[in-house]
């Protein structure tokens, strides 16, 4: 039987796949580097392990065919741990980017660029049959962003309100996931994934204000702002890196791809079903 190992599975993508997987009657087993403190389901069986010191991974591949890897880890473990991987594994779906589309709001250059590239030439080089997922803005992200603004008043500030993105639900990305890590036929396949709708950054705020029955008063906060008030939530890095992707994105319409509904025979999730579905964490 295929057991399929979910590296990245205490996170917003890793743990949608998990419980998709068990839902799918599949075989999972979960890595973590803190197994007591994972908060995955007591019927899944988690394994502690570290992406940043690959020789503690070997306990989590033993008995893998299949592994779904998400990678924040720092860049210089990436060959030993993909050495590692590749020794149990045949098989790896690797959570990428949009690096190879066109669009100019995912073509500027940034660390998570060079890092993802790094690894899928790692992947590539591997051995494995690989599988690469490229989504587009995680609708999760929202919940980083201003659900502290939101539950400590009306006020939302935020850059960039008019530029359009298409935020794909986690769940989406984890469907697609699923197909590949238990399907054959995804080897070599590349799937640019995002929600089915392009939205301004303003319109999802004011989404997420109706879904919760509260008028929000959203302003402009220019890009040096961003780069001071952002900071309690992101890192300078990621700040700028946004900073540089939503100046490309300003006056173009979003990247829509139908591809979560070619692959889940289920349209994608839109912006305001997840809110809906996370009012709860907006929510004072
Ligand atoms: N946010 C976006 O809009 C977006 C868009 C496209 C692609 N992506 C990509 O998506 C990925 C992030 O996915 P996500 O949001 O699901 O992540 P997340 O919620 O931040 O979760 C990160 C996961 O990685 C695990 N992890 C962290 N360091 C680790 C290490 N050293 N060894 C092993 N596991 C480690 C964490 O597990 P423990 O802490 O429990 O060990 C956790 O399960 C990134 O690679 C990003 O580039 C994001």
């Amino acid at each position: 039987m295929n057991t399929v190992l979910v590296i990245g599975a205490t996170g917003n993508v890793g743990g949608q796949v998990v419980a998709q997987l068990k839902d799918a009657g599949a075989q999972v087993r979960a890595l973590a580097r803190n197994p007591d403190d994972a908060g995955l389901p007591p019927q899944i069986e988690v394994v502690g392990g570290d992406l940043a010191r690959p020789e503690t991974l070997d306990r989590a591949l033993d008995g893998i065919d299949t592994v779904f890897l998400v990678w924040v880890a720092p860049a210089d473990t990436v060959e030993p741990a993909l050495e590692r991987i590749a020794k149990h594994a045949r098989r790896i779906v690797f959570l990428s980017a949009p690096l190879k589309t066109p669009h100019p709001f995912f073509q500027q250059p940034n660390p998570a660029r060079t890092l993802a590239e790094k690894l899928e030439r790692v992947i590539e080089a591997s051995g494995l049959g690989w599988t690469f997922l490229r989504p587009g803005m995680l609708a999760a992200n929202s919940r980083l962003w201003w659900a502290s603004q939101i539950r400590a008043g009306d006020v939302v500030r935020w850059p960039y309100l008019s530029v359009p993105t298409s935020p794909i639900d986690e769940r989406d990305i984890a469907a697609v996931a699923v197909r590949a890590l238990c399907d054959e036929g995804h080897v070599g396949a590349e799937y640019v994934l995002t929600g089915p709708e392009s939205l301004s950054q303003l319109e999802q705020i004011d989404i997420i204000g109706r879904v919760l029955g509260r008028v929000l008063r959203i302003e402009e906060m220019s890009p040096d702002e961003a780069r001071c008030e952002l900071l309690p939530i992101m890192d300078l890095r990621v700040v700028n890196m946004l900073l540089d992707a939503w100046a490309a994105g300003a006056g173009l319409p979003a990247l829509v791809t139908s591809t979560v509904g070619d692959l889940t025979e289920r349209p994608a999730r839109t912006f305001r079903e997840w809110a809906n579905d996370h009012a709860s964490e907006f929510r004072s």
